[in-house]
């Protein structure tokens, strides 16, 4: 078998194109554009690359956006003070606090004091729990963006083994949710998982979200399983490779998601779809 590799810059394309057509039919009759605010502390290069692609992706679907960028000695006061601004502002709709912080800062305090209606990344509390009691709020953007992923290969998640790789906040444990509530079958695999391979080999979607080049081997995946991969991660030589050991999972995979061009993309795409729904929520739009 040769998998459908799946294209998340295509199907992020498409969703980015429905969203910049909301904005404009509701700024053409006279409302306000959503507005994103992210905060980008120091000077971290990674994370000014990601800022800068949300910048844009913001501007190309009509949306204001405003960046801050506190010097990396900001204290958490200041920090606290500039969220408790932006939670009151009008035309504010959603906030994100780029991460990973400088070490000196309290990152869960600072995410607990944004306002869950303006949580754009979902990864507030009361956000995290709505999602676990089925009745979801903002939802984290990379765990809803594979769900969108695998409605575009037509996989139904019901009764389907899903194993999830990995049981990070951002990650794992939001995706597992997510998989519930689609009705699948959910393992959530961690560091001290006794026999991976043996959890791997059993499912018909793995998610692997580990941080860890090629950590799932090609040979633990089932025939004809759904493989999506959320690691990105830079080798020795350069080059950008996921958590999946791409070319011998694709031989047995019915679909599965490159590194770089799956999952990334929708990432930003469910930012600004959560942008908007935070905007509609606010402006009744
Ligand atoms: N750093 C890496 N990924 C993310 C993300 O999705 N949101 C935020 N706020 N920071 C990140």
């Amino acid at each position: 078998m040769s998998a459908q590799i799946i294209d998340g810059k295509a199907v992020a394309a498409g969703l980015r194109d429905d969203l910049a057509q909301q904005v404009q039919h509701a700024t053409a009759a006279g409302q306000r554009p959503p507005g994103l605010a992210v905060v980008l502390v120091g000077d971290n290069p990674a994370s000014q690359v990601y800022v800068r692609n949300k910048e844009r992706a913001c501007a190309q679907a009509g949306l204001h956006s405003v960046k801050y960028t506190p010097a990396a000695d900001v204290s958490q006061a200041e920090l606290e003070a500039l969220i408790d601004e932006l939670n009151a502002r009008e035309d504010i709709d959603g906030i994100l606090v780029q991460l990973p912080l400088p070490a000196h800062l309290d990152s869960e305090a600072l995410l607990d004091r944004i306002d869950p209606t303006k949580d754009v990344d979902g990864f507030h509390p009361d956000n995290i729990g709505r999602l676990l009691q089925k009745r979801p709020g903002l939802r984290p953007c990379t765990p809803y963006g594979v769900m969108k992923l695998l409605e575009a290969v037509g996989e139904d998640c019901t009764g389907k083994r899903a194993v999830v790789v990995g049981a990070s906040n951002i990650v794992g444990r939001p995706m597992a949710m997510e998989l519930l509530l689609a009705n699948a079958t959910v393992t959530i695999c961690n560091s001290r998982t006794r026999d991976l391979a043996a959890e791997v080999g059993r499912a018909d979607i793995v998610v692997a979200g580990v941080g860890k080049p090629e950590f799932v081997r090609g040979d633990w995946v089932r025939e004809g399983a759904v493989v999506i991969d959320v690691g990105i991660n830079r080798t020795a030589a350069g080059t950008l490779v996921g958590d999946v050991e791409f070319e011998a999972a694709a031989r047995r995979a019915r679909a599965i998601t490159p590194v770089p061009g799956g999952v990334g993309p929708m990432t930003i795409a469910m930012l600004l779809h959560n942008t908007l729904s935070a905007w509609q929520a606010r402006s009744g739009g």
